[in-house]
């Protein structure tokens, strides 16, 4: 197996421009999932990426669901080895604000960064870059290590960041098909560029639109104005007050259940000594803000929080207009941590609106999902041999870290499938996700394709249990 490998990580290198370019070739189809306007772009990208299982061995389909499809591709292996299901998502976020980009957002470039060149693009790291890393891997094994080694499925889904809606359904309709042993999601981040992590715990959410409605029509605010409600003022002062003076949530149950870290946990943390000013230079700030009494690491991976994603209404062109506007918006999602149950959240979320609502006015209140903290074991034989894997490459092993992020599939594996997952990925904290100019290093696609070669071998050592 050793020597398979080897031949798989130098046949890696050989075709590092191939692999580049179809990357590229993925990149340019804007397959933002949330917006209608780009279905064909999503279901475009699917058939892209199943041409590409089928290129690299495996059964593969495009299979439609109610909402995006999903992309299902199958390698038997040799017999006794363990069935890996390996998960990534097609879709991406949209590119917006678009006068920010440096260079178009669908069209990908190679630029100088720090840790050498970058791939700019939306989805480059999250996630289309680190799902083309698992799919060259098994690729090279299938081309020039015999075969892949392991029985595997690989399932890509294209409503990761739209809420998943369709991922459950599809999940218990084809359980006994997709079932494995264990589950392989690339979609974090490493510690730092040349320390692997493998992710542990991830944040929860609960997603709101609101919309307060007041006058019947737009006002003009000096006829109006200081006699009636208005909505933009009323909808800020509630916003404005679901934070207390420490930063924490004013809305009654919000924090039922919190499970804290346990005090080896916050060491183990504290252990990691987190670059917290470098972490906070890439957003172009030198002070954390946050809930009192919590240090930033357990600000993002193990505290609950609430933050407003976007705020609407009333005039925003050129100039100045006297308007009271009829109505005011506002987005705004929550971060879930272990023991908070997302629908208590939403309701008692509802209950405050409800309870803050202003005289003469209505609330529409839109759920936008819903979804729990997720834990996987930081012991197990699979961690142990991802580990195993993983150090074969970086000559170290990978920490155990939380992650503020949300990936709904890995709880839905637990529950639907039986199945843990490793989470093993190859972000970078200044990769830009979800922002302008995205971007993931080409040393972190190498350093990511090798490893999930490694692993694969290692995986495959294994006899199943
Ligand atoms: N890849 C991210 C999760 C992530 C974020 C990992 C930051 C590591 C660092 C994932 O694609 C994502 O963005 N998920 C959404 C899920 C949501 C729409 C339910 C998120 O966390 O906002
Ligand atoms: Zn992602």
């Amino acid at each position: 197996m050793s020597d398979s490998l080897d031949a798989v990580l130098a046949h890696l290198d050989a075709t590092h421009d191939a692999q580049i370019e179809r990357l590229f070739n993925l990149l340019r189809i804007p397959s933002v999932s949330t917006d209608s306007a780009h279905d064909g772009d999503v279901h475009r990208a699917a058939e892209f990426c199943s041409d590409l299982l089928t290129a690299s061995g495996f059964n593969s389909s495009v299979r439609n669901t109610t909402g995006h499809p999903m992309v299902v591709g199958h390698v038997d292996g040799p017999a006794n080895a363990p069935h890996v299901l390996y998960y990534g998502h097609y879709d991406v976020q949209p590119p917006d604000p678009l006068d920010l980009w440096r260079s178009p957002p669908f069209e990908p470039v190679l630029v100088d960064g720090k840790n050498g060149p970058q791939i700019v693009a939306r989805g480059a790291a999250d996630d289309k870059g680190q799902l083309m890393m698992f799919v060259e891997a098994l690729r090279a094994w299938n081309e020039v290590g015999g075969g892949i080694p392991v029985r595997a499925t690989v399932l890509l889904e294209g409503e990761e960041e739209s809420g998943s809606p369709s991922l459950d359904p599809f999940l218990e309709a084809n359980a006994d098909e997709l079932r494995p042993d264990v589950c392989i999601v690339s979609d974090t981040g490493m510690w730092d560029p040349t320390t692997p992590a493998i992710t542990t715990m991830l944040r929860g959410m609960v997603y709101l639109e609101v919309t307060l409605h007041g006058p019947s029509h737009d006002l003009h605010s000096g006829m109006y104005g200081g006699a009636v409600v208005n909505p933009l003022n009323e909808l800020t002062r509630i916003l404005g007050n679901l934070h207390d003076a420490d930063g924490r949530i004013a809305v009654k149950g919000f924090y039922d259940g919190v499970i804290e870290p346990t005090d080896a946990q916050l060491a183990e943390w504290k252990g990691l000594g987190f670059d917290e000013s470098g972490f906070l230079a890439e957003a172009g700030l030198d002070v954390s803000t946050g809930e009192a009494g919590h240090s930033v690491l357990e600000r993002i991976w193990s505290r609950p929080t609430l933050d407003i994603n976007g705020l609407f209404g009333g005039y925003t062109g050129e100039g100045a207009k006297t308007v009271i506007a009829a109505e005011a918006s506002a987005k705004f999602s929550c971060r879930l941590v272990p023991g908070q149950d997302p629908a208590a959240v939403e309701t008692a979320l509802i209950s405050h609106l409800n309870a803050a609502l202003p005289a003469g006015c209505r609330w529409t209140i839109v759920s936008h999902g819903c979804n729990p903290a997720i834990q996987v074991p930081s012991k197990s034989p699979w961690l142990e041999l991802a580990q195993h894997g993983l150090e074969r490459i970086w000559n170290q092993r990978a920490v155990l870290v939380g992650c503020g992020g949300s990936i709904p599939v890995v709880g839905s594996f637990q529950t639907i499938l039986g199945a843990d997952s490793l989470l093993i990925g190859f972000g970078l904290d200044d990769d830009r996700v979800h922002s302008p100019n995205e971007k993931f290093d080409v040393a972190s696609y190498r350093g990511g394709t090798r490893s999930h070669a490694a692993v694969l071998a290692v995986l495959a050592e294994s006899e199943r249990t």
